[in-house]
């Protein structure tokens, strides 16, 4: 997987991309990041790379012929990458879209920043993403989520394989609980279930956990969510018993 990003502002991108998971994953070249400087196919002597609106009114949008001419680039050398633009009138970015786009064999994510884009250049993309509903200064914050979502999904970078499986909505459930050692801390005692090493109790007791975090904080991800019939017993029982959803 390559991840072309075009931006006005390349340094954003580095230490991001240089610390933790991501890091070691391009050390490795699990996958593959150019930044390229939407700046440096502006024409000279002034570079300009936005323009006051037709109609008037403040901001500046951003001129379609440097973008145009960058992506001509860009697509030369990624003639099969998707092609994304960052804007928060995009449709809503997802797990789901997270685990289709890292089947892509390149992204090209453009950031608008300003106002806005030239219309025109929405006509050249495959997709457009928001990352929800509030507006940024740029969309090199989202286009740096979408990276981070597709990217541990990719073979190896995450070390451990099953660590994507369980995600939070991997399967559209949030995660169950964690806890670690000690076995009491500020009075709170980890669950015994998770001490007995009882790998099926414990697996039961995570998928009742998850459902009921489900429905406590985020009940409209259930209508999608892939249940089975258990599950389906288990949240009539947690729907019954509301004392027992408080934490
Ligand atoms: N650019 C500005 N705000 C954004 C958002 N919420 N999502 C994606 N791109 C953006």
């Amino acid at each position: 997987m390559k991840f072309d990003v075009l931006t006005l502002f390349p340094a954003f991108f580095e230490s991001p991309l240089q610390a933790g998971v991501l890091g070691k994953a391009l050390e490795k070249q699990l996958f593959h990041m150019a930044i390229h400087n939407l700046r440096g196919w502006a024409e000279a002597p002034h570079f300009v790379v936005d323009d006051a609106p037709y109609g008037g009114g403040g901001g500046m949008v951003m001129k379609p012929e440097p973008i145009r001419r960058a992506l001509d680039a860009i697509r030369r050398e990624a003639p099969r990458s998707r092609l994304l633009l960052m804007t928060p009138q995009g449709r809503a970015f997802r797990q789901r879209d997270a685990v289709g786009l890292s089947r892509e064999e390149g992204l090209i994510l453009l950031c608008g920043r300003y106002e806005g884009i030239d219309e025109r250049v929405r006509a050249w993309v495959d997709d457009e993403y928001s990352i929800g509903d509030y507006v940024l200064t740029g969309g090199e914050y989202a286009a740096l989520v979408i990276i981070d979502a597709v990217a541990r999904l990719l073979p190896g970078v995450l070390g451990n394989e099953l660590s994507a499986g369980e995600d939070s909505f991997g399967d559209g459930l949030l995660e169950y609980p964690h806890y670690t050692r000690p076995a009491e801390f500020d009075g709170i005692r980890v669950p015994e279930v998770l001490q007995s090493g009882n790998h099926a109790e414990i697996a039961r007791w995570r998928r009742r956990e998850r459902l009921r975090r489900t429905l406590e904080r985020r009940p409209e991800l259930l209508d999608e969510a892939a249940l089975s019939t258990g599950d389906r017993r288990l949240l009539a029982e947690l729907r019954n018993r509301p004392e027992e959803k408080k934490e």
